[in-house]
């Protein structure tokens, strides 16, 4: 990143910025290399895809991934296409989420939504491409014996759908609006539409690697307090943070009479559920005998996050 770059961003995407840094860029060129162009046929379909993918995210789910990979020894250059087809899933759920059928949302990462700046159904047609392109996308990913191919397919699908996937999540979420919920129900909203992906991304990262059954079982624990600790933290920038923070508009959940933890439990006691989430992450990570020095940092970072 340049000078005058790093100088314009917030401090906390300069922390965001050194922790993913390393991976960010590379996932990056490699979307750009793995999406079909804007001017290939459908050009509406790619023009929105890309729209929507380069519009600055995180990248925390493919970061997860290469950072579980690394901890037991995987090199990035193995996990960057699986890394990929994770932020494509994301992106897919992230134009759904967004159609007027679902939260109805008009800005995303700082941008109008893909339905908002090209169609309805060429923003469903671009989501439905994307995950197609995931699963293509590691199905083709030649550094990779078959073997270890079909079990990466084998996550990411349980993991997007139902019924223990995000559209299972998304589809609880819809029917939870305006409805009260227990704590277990929200939990298990919680888990699916969010926490789903994150634990398979981080253990995608251990699959690659070779990781045991006790270590993936203890990867697993982790970013299950993860996924559940990132949601809570969307849910509380959804009542506290600005837009500009956010890219995307705040108050929706409110609005739109979401299931979240700041509406059934109010901010404090949703801040104490998040520290927990965060220190049974940290336990489960105590579990595993090698250098996780940089997922209890990506925990930190989920914790403190704003944005
Ligand atoms: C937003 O995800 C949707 C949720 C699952 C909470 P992110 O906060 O990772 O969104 P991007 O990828 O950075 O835009
Ligand atoms: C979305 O949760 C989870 C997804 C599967 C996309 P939200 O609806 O809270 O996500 P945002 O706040 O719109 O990003
Ligand atoms: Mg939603
Ligand atoms: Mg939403
Ligand atoms: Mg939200």
């Amino acid at each position: 990143m340049t000078k005058a770059a790093s100088e314009s961003l917030t401090p906390v995407l300069l922390e965001l910025d050194s922790l993913f840094a390393g991976t960010r860029t590379l996932v990056e060129v490699e979307l750009n290399a793995l999406l079909p162009l804007g001017n290939t046929a459908p050009e509406k379909v790619h023009q929105a895809i890309r729209w929507s993918v380069f519009a600055g995210g995180k990248r925390f789910r493919p970061a997860l991934l290469i950072a579980a990979g690394e901890a037991f020894g995987a090199p990035i250059s193995l996990m960057l296409k699986t890394a990929c087809a994770f932020e494509m899933v994301h992106t897919y759920s992230l134009i759904h989420d967004d159609l007027p059928a679902m939260d109805d949302d008009d800005l995303r990462r700082g941008r109008p939504t893909c339905h908002v700046r090209f169609d309805e159904a060429t923003a469903i047609l671009a989501g439905d491409a994307l995950q197609t392109l995931a699963f293509r996308t590691i199905s083709h990913d030649e550094d990779l014996d078959a073997e270890t191919r079909v079990a990466l397919i084998r996550e990411l699908s349980n993991a997007a759908g139902t019924p223990d996937g995000m559209v299972g999540g998304q589809a609880l979420d819809i029917e939870a609006e305006a409805r009260v919920v227990s704590g277990k129900e929200l939990e298990e909203i919680h888990r699916l539409k969010t926490g789903a992906l994150i634990i398979a991304a981080a253990r995608c990262g251990g699959i690659i690697a070779g990781a045991s059954a006790q270590e993936l079982k203890a990867l697993t624990d982790y970013a299950a307090q993860l996924g559940l600790l990132f949601q809570i933290t969307d849910d509380l920038l959804d009542v506290t943070a600005t837009a500009e923070d956010l890219g995307k508009t705040p108050g929706k959940d409110a609005r739109s009479l979401k299931a979240t933890y700041p509406g059934l439990y109010g901010i404090e006691k949703t801040k104490e559920a998040a520290l927990q989430a965060h220190t049974t992450a940290c336990e489960a990570l105590d579990r595993i005998d090698r250098p996780t020095a940089t997922l209890k940092k990506i925990a930190d970072f989920i914790l403190n996050r704003s944005a």
